[in-house]
């Protein structure tokens, strides 16, 4: 395991991952994770093949150590209609090829975790997403059990989208995982029912309140036609509104107030 001593005012500094890398990457990946990656992932990472990365490195470390990776991540592009977050990207006619980025690893070493390092590297990747005018998210799948992780994403404005059951398979045993994901240039969801209904209460609230507000205004200029109350001086037939809507929803042509008085009131064909 690769054992680091904190030091007590680490400087912290953030550098592409280049060959030079290559063990100690594999080393930290080694110690974080349970799942074992390739020597060709490794290969690929450090020579930027397919894969991007940044680096975090501890200047305050003696000698050849501060420039040795205290933490990492690792990336990568993918086309937005082939990644499994298709559901979730709302497709932009004007952008036929779409992509993402897709997290694939991200680690810090204990001694230096609490830091902001992690939330520093994930910056990274938002910056870089966001440089990409095709790209619309990045995303990444956290185990159900990492709570750490779980919390920086969160913190981070990551949306969890899915629980994918029994996602990982670790030494013979199943686990969970979450699908977070974290739009950029204007990506987003596709609609949801939720917010169709949500739009569609909110359309049919203005017009409500736009009918209102023509209703008061007619009233304001009756109000010398219309009897008062000797005692109080207040308007006497509020039972009239009614008549006043089914008479003002004929000559409404927004068919969201129609709609609505269709509903309060009854059909009035
Ligand atoms: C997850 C990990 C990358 C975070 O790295 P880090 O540099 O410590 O992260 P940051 O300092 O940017 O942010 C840490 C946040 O997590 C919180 N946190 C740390 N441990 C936590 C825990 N067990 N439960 C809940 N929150 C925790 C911290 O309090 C901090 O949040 P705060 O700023 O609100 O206080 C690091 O713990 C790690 O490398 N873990 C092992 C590998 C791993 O799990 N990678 C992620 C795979 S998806």
């Amino acid at each position: 395991m690769v054992n680091f001593k904190a030091p007590h005012r680490p400087i912290i500094s953030y550098r592409p991952i280049r060959p030079s890398d290559l063990e100690v990457l594999e080393k930290i990946h080694g110690d974080l994770f349970p799942i074992r990656y390739e020597s060709e992932f490794f290969r690929n990472a450090v020579n930027g093949h397919d894969i991007v990365c940044w680096g975090a490195v501890d200047r305050s470390r003696p000698n050849a150590q501060s420039n040795e990776l205290i933490g990492f991540v690792t990336a990568r592009i993918v086309s937005a209609k082939e990644s499994e977050v298709e559901d979730f990207i709302s497709f932009d006619l004007s952008k036929p090829d779409q992509t993402l980025i897709y997290i694939l690893t991200l680690g810090v070493v204990e001694s230096h975790r609490n830091l902001g390092i992690a939330s520093s590297l994930i910056h990274k990747v938002i910056k870089y997403a966001s440089s990409i005018p095709t790209c619309s998210a990045v995303y990444l799948h956290v185990i159900s059990y990492n709570n750490a992780a779980i919390h920086l994403y969160k913190k981070m404005s990551f949306q969890c989208v899915r629980r994918l059951y029994n996602f990982y398979l670790i030494n013979g045993q199943h686990y969970d995982s979450y699908l977070f994901i974290y739009y950029v240039n204007g990506g987003r969801s596709p609609c949801s029912p939720l917010e169709l209904v949500t739009l569609l209460v909110t359309y049919v609230k203005s017009g409500y309140y736009l009918m209102v507000a023509k209703l008061w205004k007619n009233e304001d200029k009756k109000i010398s036609k219309w009897p008062t109350s000797k005692e109080s001086g207040y308007l006497l037939p509020v039972v009239q509104n009614k008549r006043i809507l089914t008479a003002e929803e004929s000559t409404q042509p927004n068919q969201v107030c129609k709609l609505h008085s269709q509903l309060l009131f009854g059909s009035t064909n």
